[in-house]
């Protein structure tokens, strides 16, 4: 394969992550011309000529209404320019959570967000989405896609900063990264209950031998794929200094840290608060562009 036949291709505010991923893959970048009118609709422009090139276009959907668009009218007018093949990357995915029809007449945002990109792109490349009731992306999405796994890069980060650490996860969902985390730092785990009453109320329940054994340890990382409105972590933190507890460190995936919750996070004393870099965020201490690129080098055999 040919460098030259690919191009990353980023925006304005995936510069910082697609650079990061062309250097990895030594393939040019290209950044796509954003205007408003002054009727606040989009303007675009491809700045070159992407005919019968290999397209990669990276953009992470936090904050998603606000990207969607200019997403959607740049894959359409990369076909409509020539490209040869369209993949995206879209390091945190949103619009996972909302899977099923809770109440009746509700839309399943999952499903109807998928289908915005029927037969726009080749193949979809994201990290940890976080999948629930959907068994996997081609539930979401008519192509092909990966699911590419931060766990070994942040096992590695922990393992880089910490030396007697446990791992609490905040409910049954986070057990299938805590206990790969466990399993390749050696650290023990915990695993919480939760209970969502709604977005910002949550109920975190544990034994009193799980918080024995939480005391033995020195340091401790309370692990979460995403923090959102950080209601889980607000509490659980919380709880771990209602019983005492110091030394208290957060590492996610996705931090979102929507309603102010990392600088609440920060007051409440919390030590560390650790983000991998899929949304751009001062938390982010994680590089993923490195495991994106592999999968990517891979792919293409470059
Ligand atoms: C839930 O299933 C997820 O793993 C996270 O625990 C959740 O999304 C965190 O959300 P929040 O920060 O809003 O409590």
């Amino acid at each position: 394969m040919n460098k030259k036949d690919y191009l990353v291709v980023g925006f304005n505010e995936s510069r910082q992550f697609a650079k990061k991923l062309s250097k990895k893959l030594r393939v040019s970048y290209l950044e796509i011309i954003e205007k408003r009118f002054p009727d606040n609709e989009s303007y675009l422009r491809f700045p070159k000529n992407v005919k019968g090139k290999k397209l990669i276009f990276v953009i992470s959907l936090n904050n998603p209404d606000e990207k969607i668009v200019k997403l959607i009218f740049s894959l359409s007018t990369g076909k409509d320019l020539g490209a040869k093949k369209q993949y995206l990357v879209v390091p945190y995915m949103p619009y996972l959570r909302q899977d099923k029809r809770f109440n009746q007449g509700e839309c399943i945002s999952g499903k109807a967000f998928g289908e915005l990109f029927n037969n726009s792109i080749d193949k979809l490349y994201t990290v940890d989405p976080h999948l629930h009731r959907f068994k996997g992306l081609g539930e979401v999405f008519n192509c092909a896609s990966s699911n590419i796994k931060g766990i070994n890069t942040i096992s590695d980060y922990i393992l880089k900063n910490f030396n007697d650490a446990v791992i609490i996860g905040p409910d049954i969902e986070s057990l299938q990264w805590v206990s790969k985390l466990s399993e390749k730092t050696g650290f023990e785990k915990v695993i919480m209950l939760k209970k969502r009453f709604s977005s910002h109320k949550v109920k975190i329940t544990t034994d009193k031998s799980a918080m024995k054994k939480i005391e033995k340890h020195k340091q401790i990382i309370v692990f979460d794929d995403i923090i959102s409105s950080g209601t889980t972590m607000i509490n659980i933190v919380k709880k771990l200094k209602r019983h005492g507890l110091r030394n208290i460190n957060i590492i996610c995936v996705h931090g979102i840290f929507a309603n102010n919750s990392y600088e609440r996070l920060k007051k409440l004393g919390v030590n560390k608060i650790i983000s991998a870099n899929t949304i751009l965020h001062k938390s982010n201490r994680i590089n993923l562009a490195i495991d994106i690129a592999e999968q990517l080098k891979k792919d293409f055999k470059m």
